[in-house]
């Protein structure tokens, strides 16, 4: 199908700025060419409206909460959700390119309109299962995946209204090596399918992809790839807030979104964390359009 690129220049789900823009960098390093030239047809619907003063009442009467810049996070991911939506129901496949992690509140809000078993598979350093009670920072990008399974501020989990917007047995995180307690505590009572760093160590990262391939696909009726720059090692994507040592090698993070393209399962992605303020040259946004470009079907050959 036809790409329908999304920006989304928001990054105050993070607990630094700079990720707002990551959409402008990654569509520079020459994103929509390069899959022209792959044949594909792609196009930029446009980014999504950031909020003016009129988050300021809602700020008002939710501050008393240690969730950061609530109101301002769901303003933006009310109009993603939409935006998502719309793209899906035209028939074209949604590529969001953020953004802080918080915007797979919206992304996830607009596509669970449209499936009843949407699949998510979260390659990212972190799990983002945090809750108010949980959470060590207040920043929403922590807690995205749980505010998509129900869990969470009401504002957050009730953004186009179906509550939850995915089933925990419908995940699989992968790349996953900083889990803070409560969010260890969460995967273990709901079963949650996690590859860490050991599984990916031990088995190799063709052997987790297939598992996750084979245990998300026989289940759901489209999966949706959110992939945060920083399941790579800092020293492959320098560029973005919350960098841990000991992620996955450059062509560890290929091979997964080759396999992925060669199973033909995914049907939307986001790409999150770029912060062009903090990366080296770019490299960090190269880098993610070669991602993308391996996602929708490059090769080498
Ligand atoms: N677990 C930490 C927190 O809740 C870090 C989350 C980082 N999330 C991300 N999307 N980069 O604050
Ligand atoms: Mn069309
Ligand atoms: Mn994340
Ligand atoms: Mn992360």
């Amino acid at each position: 199908p036809t790409i329908s690129a999304i920006s989304v220049p928001f990054d105050l789900g993070a607990g630094r700025r700079g990720a707002s823009k990551g959409p402008k960098t990654i569509l520079q390093a020459g994103l929509l060419r390069g899959l022209q030239q792959m044949g594909i047809t792609a196009e930029h619907t446009g980014e999504i409206r950031l909020p003016d003063d009129q988050a300021a009442p809602l700020a008002a009467e939710v501050n008393h909460t240690n969730l950061k810049y609530l109101a301002e996070v769901v303003e933006v991911n009310t109009r993603l959700a939409k935006e998502v939506s719309r793209v899906v129901q035209q028939g074209h496949f949604p590529l969001i390119l953020g953004g802080d992690h918080s915007i797979a509140i919206g992304t996830i809000a607009g596509l669970s309109e449209h499936y009843t078993n949407l699949g998510v598979i979260w390659i990212d350093a972190h799990s983002d299962l945090n809750t108010a009670e949980t959470s060590p920072s207040g920043n929403i990008h922590g807690m995205s995946l749980a505010v998509s399974l129900g869990m969470g501020h009401p504002l957050l989990t009730e953004i186009q209204h179906k509550q939850p917007k995915i089933k925990p047995e419908n995940i699989v995180l992968i790349g996953s090596r900083s889990l803070d307690e409560g969010e260890k505590k969460l995967i273990r009572s709901l079963g949650i399918k996690c590859f860490t760093m050991y599984d990916i160590d031990r088995k190799g990262m063709a052997h987790v992809m297939q598992e996750a391939i084979d245990y998300i696909s026989a289940k759901t009726d489209g999966v949706h790839l959110s992939y945060d720059v920083d399941s790579l090692d800092p020293l492959e994507a320098p560029g973005t807030g919350t960098t841990v040592k000991g992620g996955l090698h450059f062509r560890e993070a290929h091979l997964a979104v080759e396999m992925l393209a060669e199973a033909g399962i995914v049907t939307s992605a986001e790409f999150v964390e770029v912060n062009p303020l903090l990366d080296d040259n770019n490299k960090t946004s190269h880098l993610a359009v070669g991602l993308i470009s391996s996602l929708l079907g490059k090769q080498i050959l």
